[in-house]
């Protein structure tokens, strides 16, 4: 039997991640939107191109969750996204409301899945998925490192002039200006970056990786990135359903690793079949280890804000 995959949320994100999805047969999926009409045309659009692409897929759009149930994974990617000039926090009370009425209709569809969470701000969402569910630790992930450090990967790679199958890098901490790109751990062909870029430049590499998601918005003017946020998802997805023991930098409700208790933040996890397997602990300097508990108070003052801390 194929797998399963909902992706709540209709908008660019979710419908990229279904393209995605469906572009890789991972899965048959359902599009769930409040929107009538939205998910419906989106998917029905996407099913008419699997003959081309010669994919066999089950691609439904609806509204009702009834169509979720069994889901092996739900993809959450709604709320509104940012306009230009607001922070990632300014959308934070409006996606909260919508975050806890998806979260139970979603768990009482597909009571053993595995929830993805997208929406923003992405780690005080995702602890608020995690509380609200009442699933386990290894059944709530955040999507934010593996876009961060994609995006720190792309920076990187333009700099050197090099493949970007050779780069890896490594961005921990919450998804805000507080994230924290770890160039000691980012390598060109298992090579340091720091032995390659000099530390002004690297610097800067780091700053706009940070600044990625705003730099996106404004270009775009009327709301914020989606081809990235939605390849990210999906090689989470892909982890999970092909039960790959991938490690991926993901927001994770963290239980004293890294001296942080209590609270979604972003480090390199390893994930299958279960979700969440293991959380990696990696070695860090003071320097690091201060900038990423800075980056998981910012995290933690928001979730305050919501009563999820
Ligand atoms: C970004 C938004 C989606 O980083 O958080 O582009």
């Amino acid at each position: 039997m194929r797998k399963k995959v909902t992706i709540v949320g209709a908008g660019n994100v979710g419908a990229t991640v279904a393209h995605w999805i469906a572009a890789k047969e991972l899965a048959d999926i359902v599009l769930i939107d409040v929107i009538e009409g939205v998910p419906q045309g989106k998917g029905l659009d996407l099913l008419e191109a699997m003959p081309v692409e010669k994919r066999d897929v089950s691609i439904v759009g609806t509204n009702d969750y009834a169509d979720t149930a069994g889901s092996d994974i739900v993809v959450i990617t709604a709320g509104i996204a940012r306009k230009p000039g607001m922070s990632r926090d300014d959308l934070l009370n409006t996606n909260f409301g919508i975050m806890c009425e998806v979260v139970g209709k979603v768990t009482a569809a597909s009571p053993n899945a595995i929830l993805i969470v997208v929406s923003n701000p992405l780690d005080a969402m995702a602890q608020t998925a995690f509380k609200k569910s009442g699933l386990p630790r290894e059944r709530v992930i955040g999507m934010a490192g593996v876009l961060d450090s994609a995006r720190f990967r792309t920076f990187i790679a333009e700099e050197l002039k090099v493949s970007v199958e050779n780069v890896t890098a490594c961005v921990l901490g919450g998804h805000g200006d507080t994230m924290v790109p770890l160039s000691r751990y980012s390598t060109v062909a298992g090579i340091p970056i720091t032995e390659l870029i000099e530390p002004a430049r690297l610097k800067a590499l780091e700053q706009r990786t940070a600044n990625g998601g705003g730099e996106i918005v404004k270009h775009l003017k009327t709301g914020s990135a989606y081809y990235a946020p939605s390849a990210s998802t999906v090689e989470m997805v892909e982890a999970i359903l092909k039960d790959k023991k991938k490690i991926l930098p993901c927001a994770v409700y963290l239980q004293g690793e890294y001296g942080i208790d209590g609270l979604f933040v972003g480090v390199p996890c390893k994930l299958g079949a279960k979700g969440l397997e293991q959380v990696i602990e990696i070695k860090l300097t003071p320097e690091e280890q201060a900038a990423l508990h800075k980056s998981a108070a910012a995290v933690k003052e928001i979730c305050s804000v919501i009563g999820m801390a």
